[in-house]
C-alpha cells in the first residue's frame, strides 16, 4: 500500500511545487516507486519533470470533472520509479467535484496503491473540491512556508481546513508530518523568528531541516529537471536530501 503525502499551504508561492518534484525526486533516488499527481491547474509538475502533454491528454482534472479514469493520465518521466499524472492547465478552479473521497477512492480501485510506495500530492491553494479530495485521500501533510511574518496565515488557513476534514470525519488517517522552511536565509533574524514559533507551536521535531535560498531550483524547474539531478552539488540539493531524510525518520 503506498503512503501518501499531500503538499499543501493555502498560500501561493510558499515551494508547493518545487517540494513535490523535488522530494519526489529524492524518494525515487531511494529506490521507491513514486507518483506525483499535480491538483494545481497551473500545472507546475509537468514543468518540473519535463514532462510534455498533447492536447486534450487525459489528466487529473479529466478524471474529476467525470471524463475518464485516473489510470489513462499517468505518465513516465525519464527517471525510473518516477510518473506523474499531469493537471489540465485549461481546467477552471470552482468546477472541481464536491465528491471528496473521488480521488481516494480511484487510487484504490485503479491499483495505483499497490503500484507505488509513496504518493506525492501537489496542490492548489485554493479551498475548492480539489484540495479537499486531496485531503481525503492523504495520510499525512508536509506544508512547505517561506519563514516570513505573513507566513503563519497560509498555515492558520490550513489548519481551519484539517480541522473541516476531520470534524466532517472524511479522513480520520490525515495527521501534519511537519513543516518545511524553504527559500531560506538564516542570518534573517525574521526566518530563525518565524522556525522558531513553529517548533514552539508544533514541536521542534515537526520543523524539518529547511531549504536555503538557491537560484538552481527555479533553474532546475525551467530545465525540467529535479535539482538533485540538475545541479547535484548545489545547496538546494543537499538540503532536500537532508530533508527527505528527517522525513523519512519522522514518517517511520
Ligand atoms: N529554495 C529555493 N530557492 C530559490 N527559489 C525557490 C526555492 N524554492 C522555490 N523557489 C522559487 O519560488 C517560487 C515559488 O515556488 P513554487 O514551488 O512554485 O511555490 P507554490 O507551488 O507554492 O506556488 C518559484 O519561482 C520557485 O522557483
Ligand atoms: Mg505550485
Amino acid at each position: 500500500m503506498a503512503r501518501i503525502l499531500v503538499i499543501s499551504n493555502r498560500k501561493g508561492g510558499s515551494g508547493k511545487s518545487s517540494t513535490s518534484v523535488n522530494v519526489a525526486a529524492e524518494l525515487a533516488a531511494r529506490r521507491q516507486r513514486v507518483l506525483v499527481i499535480d491538483l494545481d491547474s497551473q500545472g507546475h509538475c509537468a514543468l518540473g519533470l519535463g514532462v510534455k502533454l498533447e492536447r486534450q491528454a487525459p489528466t487529473v482534472h479529466g478524471f474529476l470533472a467525470g471524463r475518464h479514469d485516473l489510470r489513462p493520465a499517468l505518465t513516465h518521466t525519464a527517471w525510473p520509479d518516477l510518473d506523474l499524472i499531469a493537471a489540465d492547465p485549461l481546467f477552471e478552479h470552482g468546477m472541481a467535484t464536491d465528491r471528496e473521497t473521488m480521488l481516494r477512492d480511484a487510487l484504490c480501485a485503479e491499483g495505483l496503491h499497490e503500484a507505488y510506495d509513496t504518493i506525492v500530492l501537489d496542490t492548489p491553494p485554493s479551498l475548492d473540491g480539489l484540495l479537499m479530495n486531496a485531503l481525503c485521500a492523504a495520510d499525512r501533510v508536509l506544508v512547505p512556508f517561506v519563514p516570513h511574518f505573513l507566513s503563519g496565515e497560509g498555515v492558520r488557513q490550513l489548519a481551519r481546513v484539517l480541522f473541516k476534514v476531520a470534524s466532517k470525519g472524511l479522513n480520520e488517517h490525515l495527521k501534519v508530518l511537519g513543516f518545511l522552511p524553504v527559500m531560506v536565509d538564516l542570518r534573517i533574524g525574521q526566518h530563525r523568528e518565524v522556525s522558531a514559533s513553529l517548533s514552539h507551536q508544533f514541536g521542534a521535531a515537526r520543523v524539518l531541516p529547511g531549504i536555503r535560498t538557491d537560484i538552481k531550483v527555479a533553474e532546475a524547474f525551467a530545465a525540467g529537471k529535479p535539482v538533485r539531478w540538475y545541479a547535484p552539488s548545489s545547496r538546494a540539493s543537499t538540503d532536500y536530501a537532508a530533508a527527505v531524510q528527517a522525513l523519512e525518520t519522522l514518517w517511520a
